[in-house]
Formats: C-alpha cells, sequence, structure tokens
C-alpha cells in the first residue's frame, strides 16, 4: 500500500508525538480527577483496579488507535471510514469516529469548567489568600468560588478561549514548548508538595489508604437486613477504575488516534505508548501521595468529591514558607495541564471541518468552540443554581451526569470497539505493516491483548456493573 500523508502536516520529530500525547494525556484527570474519585471510592483497592487496567486495557488499546490513526492519516472519523474500506469491514464503523467527536464535546464542556476553577486559583494565590489559612477557611472559600455562576462563566470563557486560540494555529506550533518546559516543571513541582506531604504527620496514613487494598470495603456492598447484615458484590467502583484509565490516558475518542495520525513512520508505537503510560500513571500518584496525607492531617474528608484539591492543596500552600509563590506557580502549571488537553478534546472534530466543509483552522476552533462553551453553561449551573433535586437525574447533577456518561460509558465503549476493529477487522498483514516489527514477541503479545483479554476484560467489568456477575454468583451459575 502507498503510504498516506496527512493534511495537517505532521509532528517535526520523533519526540513530538510522545511530547503531544503526554499532554494530552497528563491534566485534570491525574491531578484533579484520580485523587478525589480514588477518595470516594475507599482507597487502596480502588487503586490496583485502576493500575491493571492501566496495564492491560489502557496500553494495547493505545497502542491500536496510534496504530490506526498513522495508517489513515486523518480525522478519525474519515479514517475510520478510510479504513473499514480498505479493510473491507463494515461502513458503519464511521459511528466509531462520531460518537469520539461526540465525548470530545462533552468531556470539554465540563473539563473547561474545572479548569476555570484552576484559573481562578492562580490569581487567588498569588493574592496571598491563602497565608496561613485554616481548612475551614478554605472550604468557604471554595463554596464562595462555586456557588457563583457570573464568576465560572468568565473563566470557563478565558479557558475555551485559549483552547481555541492554540487550535486555530495548528496544533504543532507552540504546543512544543509548552509540553517540553511546563511539564517537566509540573512534576517538580508535585515533588515538593510530596516533601510537604511527607512532614505532615499523617504520611504513613495517606499511603495506607492509598496503597493498602481491601477489596471487602471498596467491592462489597453492606446493609443490616432485620438485624442481619448482608452484603452483596458491587461492580460500580470497578467501573469507575476502568473509565477512568481510559479518561487519563485520553482513549477511546480519538484524541490519541487524531495525534497518531501526524506521528512520522519511523518511530515505535510500543515504546511511545509505554512511555506515555508510565509518565501519566506516575503523575497520578505522586498527586495521591501529596493530597491524601494533607486531607487526614487536617480532619478532612477523602470523599469530599470534585473540590477535593481545591480544598486541600490551598492549606499547604497557606502554610509553607514562600507557599504563595509556588502555590501560584503550581495552579498556573495545572491550567497548563489542563490546556494541552483541552485542545487535544476538540482536534478531531476541528480536523473533519477543515477535510469535509473545506473550512479554516480558525473558523471550525471557532465553531467547535462556541458549541463546547454553550454546552458548559450545564455544569456551571450544576455547583449553584441547578444544583437542588429538581435539577437532578438518578441522583446527579447535569455535570455528574456528563462525567458518568463520558468517562464510564462512552470512551470504554469506544475503546471496545477500537480493540475489535484493529484485533479482528484488520488484517495480520496490516497491523503488522504498520507497526513495523514483523512478527516479533512483542506484537503477539499485542495481538492476544487485543483480541482477546483487552474485549474481554472490558466486556466483564460492564456486565459487573449492571450486576449480571452478582446475580450469576446468587444463582450459583458460574462456578
Ligand atoms: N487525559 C486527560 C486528563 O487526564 C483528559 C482527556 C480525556 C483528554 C480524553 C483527551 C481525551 O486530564
Amino acid at each position: 500500500m502507498t503510504e498516506r500523508t496527512s493534511i495537517h502536516g505532521q509532528w517535526s520529530n520523533r519526540l513530538m508525538f510522545v511530547l503531544a500525547a503526554t499532554g494530552s494525556a497528563v491534566g485534570l484527570g491525574n491531578i484533579w480527577k484520580f485523587p478525589y474519585i480514588t477518595g470516594e471510592n475507599g482507597g487502596g483497592a480502588f487503586v490496583v483496579v485502576y493500575l491493571a487496567c492501566i496495564a492491560i486495557v489502557g496500553v494495547p488499546i493505545m497502542m491500536a488507535e496510534v496504530m490506526i490513526g498513522r495508517r489513515g492519516r486523518q480525522s478519525p472519523i474519515n479514517t475510520m471510514r478510510t479504513l473499514a474500506r480498505d479493510e473491507k469491514a463494515g461502513r458503519a464503523w464511521v459511528l466509531l469516529g462520531w460518537g469520539g467527536v461526540l465525548a470530545g464535546f462533552f468531556i470539554l464542556s465540563y473539563y473547561s469548567v474545572i479548569a476555570g476553577w484552576a484559573l481562578s486559583y492562580v490569581f487567588r494565590t498569588a493574592a496571598g489568600m491563602f497565608n496561613g489559612v485554616t481548612a475551614d477557611g478554605v472550604q468557604s472559600i471554595f463554596t464562595e468560588l462555586v456557588s457563583d455562576p457570573e464568576r465560572l462563566l468568565a473563566w470557563h470563557t478565558l479557558f475555551m478561549v485559549m483552547c481555541m486560540v492554540v487550535v486555530a494555529r495548528g496544533v504543532r506550533h507552540g504546543l512544543e514548548k509548552a509540553v517540553r518546559i511546563l511539564m517537566p516543571a509540573l512534576f517538580v513541582l508535585l515533588l515538593l508538595l510530596l516533601g510537604y506531604a511527607y512532614n505532615t504527620g499523617a504520611f504513613d496514613q495517606g499511603l495506607d489508604f492509598l496503597f493498602t487494598p481491601d477489596f471487602s470495603k471498596v467491592f462489597y456492598k453492606c446493609k443490616i437486613l432485620s438485624g442481619v447484615e448482608s452484603c452483596r458484590f458491587d461492580g460500580g467502583p470497578m467501573l469507575v477504575a476502568m473509565g477512568h484509565a481510559f479518561f487519563t490516558l485520553s482513549l477511546g475518542m480519538g484524541a490519541i488516534m487524531v495525534y497518531g495520525s501526524y506521528m512520522p513512520k519511523g518511530s515505535s508505537i510500543t515504546v511511545s505508548a509505554t512511555m506515555i503510560a508510565v509518565l501519566d500513571t506516575a503523575v497520578a500518584l505522586i498527586a495521591g501521595m501529596a493530597i491524601f496525607p494533607i486531607v487526614f492531617a487536617n480532619g478532612l474528608e477523602p470523599a469530599a468529591g470534585p473540590g477535593l484539591i481545591f480544598q486541600t492543596l490551598p492549606i499547604a500552600f497557606g502554610a509553607m514558607p514562600g507557599g504563595h509563590i509556588f502555590g501560584t506557580i503550581f495552579f498556573t502549571l495545572l491550567v497548563f495541564a489542563a490546556w494541552t488537553s483541552g485542545i487535544s478534546l476538540i482536534e478531531p472534530a476541528v480536523a473533519w471541518l477543515v477535510e469535509n466543509k473545506s473550512m479554516t483552522r480558525v473558523r471550525a476552533s471557532i465553531w467547535v468552540g462556541m458549541s463546547v462553551w454553550l454546552l458548559g453553561l450545564g455544569s456551571i449551573f450544576s455547583f449553584n443554581i441547578w444544583s437542588g433535586e429538581g435539577y437532578q437525574l438518578f441522583g446527579k447533577t447535569f455535570f455528574d451526569l456528563l462525567d458518568y456518561l463520558t468517562a464510564n460509558i462512552m470512551l470504554p465503549m469506544g475503546g471496545l470497539l477500537i480493540a475489535i476493529f484493529a484485533g479482528w477487522s484488520m488484517t495480520r498483514e496490516s497491523s503488522v505493516d504498520e507497526f513495523n516489527m514483523s512478527f516479533s514477541l512483542f506484537y503477539l503479545i499485542w495481538r492476544v491483548l487485543i483480541r482477546y483479554i483487552t474485549p474481554v476484560a472490558v466486556v466483564i467489568v460492564f456486565l459487573n456493573a449492571i450486576g449480571v456477575v452478582d446475580w450469576l454468583l446468587s444463582k450459583n451459575l458460574l462456578w
């Protein structure tokens, strides 16, 4: 087959793909979401399932996504259309691309609102608002911010404009510097926070929470029924852990696929995917190790929800010498991490508009950005005027619903389909050719994972979450 080229250009060198994809992967998911969902889901056991999902579901699917993207060299929608034709698979595969575009819209719409919180914290820390503050003080500062829709709107708007500007210029320009300098800086500051956490007195308790798994506590829900305790298996936290593996690695919606389509032919997909997954996981674990000791040392609730890092880290910055400078730098870097993820969420849609509607990148970015901005209003109101029960569905606000639907359903579904396409619809020749690694051991391991283990794991976790496994167990149908 003659090699395709992308009309959007290519990364300037091999390392750029790894940097850009790491920029997409490392974001609010690692620093904001991982700690708070770990706190809500009881700690250690949840972390074990999450790590297992990164290894057996995340890495193989990341390799598949990059491989598909590089072979198709277009937006995920057109890549799926072209490859489905090449491989004589059904035309319906194009829907996978569309699902990804939709997931990207949904995710960015609330992601941008949270990035807005981080933006506002840059200025709050710089102004010294947290100097010597108590845990109660930090809490009320946070509550005051999220209950003010106008302020949230202003920050959300600013973040969306920032994303639109970069995407309009093309992700290659400007991105390179941002990732190369700011990502290592973020890492260093996280280590500094870790050092602070080490000295809080609750470090052991924090580590214990994070790394000592108690499966009975996390995966069983117990109720006292007429004086007798009855426990049943609960697959919910497992689905959240798997969903987060997809979310944090930017998988299942085409972000990594579209970045893969700009990847030069010579780079190794296996090495890149492994590096990205290792870096991403390291950032999340360090963030957790920095945050939980602060939570316990200050008598806070690990299950505080989406506000967790905004209610804990300022305490640390308020107490350490020079804290308002470190704090300002930290939140600035967090905004950058969110920014490099945000742009990857809309790149699939923008690339498609450029290809099919012959729009300029500028116009495409404006259209996409404005639609996402509008949808974001729902998440803004979820924290204030729509937070009441009258505005909830299944006990969830608009923000909770979007988050649940995308991370726990759309991304794993997308990932499952990607695995099936790469493992079953594409011929062995095509994937061998694109991986460029002949019939090596690595290829064989990937092939077994992507054809059997990965899809089965995803399906089991889904069935678990809707109670099928529990039902089979109760009927003694499993063993
Ligand atoms: N991986 C990003 C994070 O952890 C979020 C993201 C999800 C980005 C899906 C792109 C696609 O913050």
